[in-house]
């Protein structure tokens, strides 16, 4: 759990923590680095690339409005429950009626998954849950036990993705569960484990924060009163599609009736298109980006020194449009994820009108 300081008028000592995410490219390492760039007078900032909603969360805790976005459902949902969310927790009533049988469960979950990720049991539990969670009158409360179980499934999995096949081998192999006992656990007890943390991670800051699921570019139109824009686009060329990793949460939550799923992970087709994953329209859709962020007084960008173009082709391109100041910092410990090894650097871009 990371600690963010709340600024909190009557009681400035109040502070919440952050649920720790396992997520490629998630920023709350470097949050406070990022986040100490942003001047105080900015009262809106939007983050075009929400993921783990790292940046956002930290933005929420300083009292400032949040718009944030991710092209993924999964991501949105942990938007809607920890930033556009106010008071909604779940009680102990809702996690009971979210773990009651329900007759009209489907079996998506386990027909594409069992014995690939988890075993049956575990499957059919997560087609019941998901089946529950429609059950829930709060829209917020819905998010929010989808968020939580999502986090539940990262945990249970090794490497907290599912763009491999260890996943049932590693469980059943005892060195393995010495190393990561979550491996093991069924993911009832895992939501358990973690409901307590992100009920205690809801909170209000009294402004009228959004949770929006788009694509950037297609959002970035419809705002209006940014101060700040932050995006942190995919390392593009290393890491960088996340429906290959993520492809079961977005299932899990969005539980496809029209998809194909194809290949050993079951990986659903066609996927969303991004614009930021490939090398073919990675240029466009930088220019875009800063094309379309023309009204917005700050644009703050992460950049790694892996992704493509390299940081002198992205600064060609932000200097068409801002006038832009470089930060950097270098990874000293690998964290998953050939962006954060070792040795490779982060960069902060910061862009003024
Ligand atoms: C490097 S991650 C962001 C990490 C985030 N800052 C955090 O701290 O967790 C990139 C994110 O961009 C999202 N993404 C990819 N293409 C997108 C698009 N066209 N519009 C919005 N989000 C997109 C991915 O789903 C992924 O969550």
């Amino acid at each position: 759990m990371l600690q963010y300081n709340l600024i909190h008028r009557e009681n400035p000592d109040f502070c919440v923590d952050f649920p720790e995410p396992q997520y490629l490219g998630a920023k709350h390492k470097l949050a406070s680095w990022i986040v100490g760039h942003m001047p105080e007078t900015v009262s809106a900032v939007f983050d075009g690339f929400g993921g783990s909603q790292s940046i956002a969360f930290m933005v929420k805790t300083k009292g400032k409005e949040v718009h944030t976005n991710d092209l993924m459902r999964y991501a949105h949902h942990t938007g809607m429950a920890l930033i556009e969310n106010r008071d909604a927790t779940l009680s102990e009533a809702d996690v009971h009626m979210l773990f009651a049988e329900n007759p009209s469960r489907g079996s998506l979950m386990q027909s594409l998954f069992s014995n690939i990720f988890f075993n049956a049991e575990d499957a059919v539990f997560l087609d019941n849950f998901r089946a529950n969670v429609e059950l829930l009158q709060c829209e917020y409360k819905k998010s929010l036990a989808l968020c939580i179980m999502n986090r539940s499934l990262t945990r249970k999995i090794i490497m907290g993705h599912f763009a491999h096949l260890q996943a049932i081998p590693y469980a059943n192999d005892p060195v393995r569960v010495r190393r990561n006992p979550s491996i093991a656990k069924p993911v009832s007890a895992l939501f358990l484990e973690l409901l307590p943390e992100y009920n205690r991670a809801v909170f209000d800051n009294r402004q009228k924060n959004r949770s929006y699921a788009g694509n950037v570019l297609e959002i970035l139109p419809r705002l209006k009163n940014i101060d700040l824009a932050y995006y942190d686009p995919p390392y593009c060329n290393s890491h960088s599609d996340y429906q290959a990793f993520y492809h079961l949460l977005e299932t899990f939550v969005e539980y496809w009736p029209d998809k194909e799923f194809s290949g050993g992970t079951r990986r659903y087709h066609p996927s969303r298109a991004s614009g930021f994953d490939k090398k073919k329209g990675m240029m466009e859709s930088l220019h875009s980006l800063f094309a379309f962020s023309s009204d917005i007084p700050l644009v703050f960008m992460s950049y790694n020194c892996r992704s493509y173009p390299d940081i002198n082709g992205l600064m060609e391109i932000a200097r068409r449009y801002r006038r832009v100041e470089v930060h950097e910092k270098e990874y000293r410990q690998s964290r998953g994820g050939k962006g954060s090894v070792s040795g490779s650097r982060e960069y902060l871009l910061v862009c003024r009108k």
